[in-house]
């Protein structure tokens, strides 16, 4: 099995505080052993061993953990242009827009959703993403629904069902009719498929009750939740994630105290993940990072990826916002971007560049991750190495 040797790395973000400083485990003049899809050796260039099968050179660069984008919806068809355009008239953000992409996903073929998919995840790779969670919930049929979950599985591991997007069409009479779909029949169908259980709690999506109901129902056939939270509006979103001990409480926009004691309680269980892309594009106030960062909360940050409120795949984008808009340093947006997404999805191999781990690695045309920030908007990913090959 062959080994590469990439050295020269002039900065090397490990995200391991024993093999370098502060909670990035930065380390300078670094060298990085990949074997078999792992790192085998990381630390100082001088010291690296130099029987591998090649050599990479840096040339002085910087190194980063692969992103590790926790949150994003790519099973869709179409995309909302009119939408946005109305929106920068001025037109308001709601959840209604959601309908429009459903009626355009039920109509494609599989084909066309499996090819939709893999570029916007080939998009996201070549800005940078090692990892990427994908959630239905653009088909709210039990037919639609598991036919997303299993176009997301052949794309990533990392699938979320969520039934529990919208009340469809066909229920708009009927909310209570709709849970019990969501909870009974498409719960069948589709918990073979995902790992994670989803709902959009949100004043024209599910209450809290109807909420608890989903995410319940989820955990009993062993999915574990997550939640949209208190994005458009304060309600009991976050509260009722930390409660049943989500993986992540998603947006966190508007947070009252409690809101934010809870989640910092919760630092250890629930990732209060947020994304910035979804401010962007609706011109909504940005969630305020650094209150929870400040209060002790565990903080990811995704791009939640979709064709209504946040059309980007890219992180780099959010960390440049993140650092402008909420109160970030550049710091804490990489880690946010990458050991954060680790834990929001409750993992230990990526999101770090330590023995053991996956060798997702990031070559950047920059000397180190600050420039993310720093040169918003250019295209500062180099290389990319996915499980130890060779991906960009
Ligand atoms: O996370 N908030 C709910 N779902 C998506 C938006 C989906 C859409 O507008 O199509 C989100 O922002
Ligand atoms: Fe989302």
């Amino acid at each position: 099995m062959s080994s590469t040797l990439i050295t020269g790395i002039g900065s090397l973000v490990s995200n391991d505080p024993d093999l370098g400083s502060g909670p990035l485990g930065l380390l300078a003049d670094a060298a990085v052993v990949v074997e078999q899809g792992r790192i085998a050796w990381v630390g100082p260039a001088a010291a690296a061993p130099d029987a591998t099968d090649q050599v990479f050179d840096a040339a002085g660069r910087a190194v980063i953990p692969g992103f590790v984008d926790s949150h994003s919806h790519l099973v869709f068809a179409g995309d909302r242009t009119a939408e946005f355009n109305a929106r920068m008239s001025g037109r308001a953000y709601t959840a209604g827009g959601i309908r429009t992409t459903v009626a355009a996903t039920r109509a494609a073929t599989d084909a066309e959703l499996d090819a939709n998919v893999a570029r916007y995840v080939r998009e996201a790779l070549r800005q940078g993403t090692t990892v990427i969670e994908c959630k239905s919930g653009y088909g709210l049929t039990v037919e639609d629904e598991a036919r997303a979950l299993r176009i997301a599985a052949r794309h990533t591991d990392e699938v979320t069902y969520l039934g529990a997007h919208v009340v469809a069409p066909e229920f708009a009479d009927d909310p209570a009719g709709y849970v019990d779909l969501v909870t009974g029949p498409m719960l069948d169908a589709c918990a073979p498929h995902a790992r994670w259980v989803d709902v959009f709690c949100e004043r024209g999506a599910f209450d809290g009750e109807q909420a608890r109901a989903v995410l319940r129902a989820g955990a009993e056939r062993g999915l574990t939740p997550r939640i949209h939270a208190n994005q458009l509006t304060e309600g009991p979103g976050v509260q009722l994630g930390v409660e049943l001990g989500a993986a992540s409480a998603d947006h966190c926009t508007h947070l009252t105290d409690a809101d934010v004691a809870a989640l910092a309680d919760a630092a250890d269980t629930t990732v209060a993940t947020l994304l910035p892309g979804a401010e962007f594009s609706t011109r909504a106030r940005y969630p305020d990072a650094r209150r929870l960062l400040d209060a002790g909360a565990t903080v990811a940050l995704s791009t939640d990826c979709n064709p209504g409120s946040s059309f980007t795949s890219s992180v780099p984008f959010c960390i440049a916002v993140a650092v402008r808009e909420m109160g970030m340093t550049p710091d804490e947006a990489l880690w946010s971007a990458t050991a954060g997404g680790a834990a929001a999805l409750r993992r230990t191999d990526v999101g770090r560049v330590s023995v053991g781990a996956r060798a997702d690695l990031v070559l950047l045309d920059a000397p180190s991750h600050v420039h993310l920030a720093y040169r918003p908007g250019v295209p500062l990913v180099a290389a990319v190495w996915a499980a130890g090959v060779r991906a960009v």
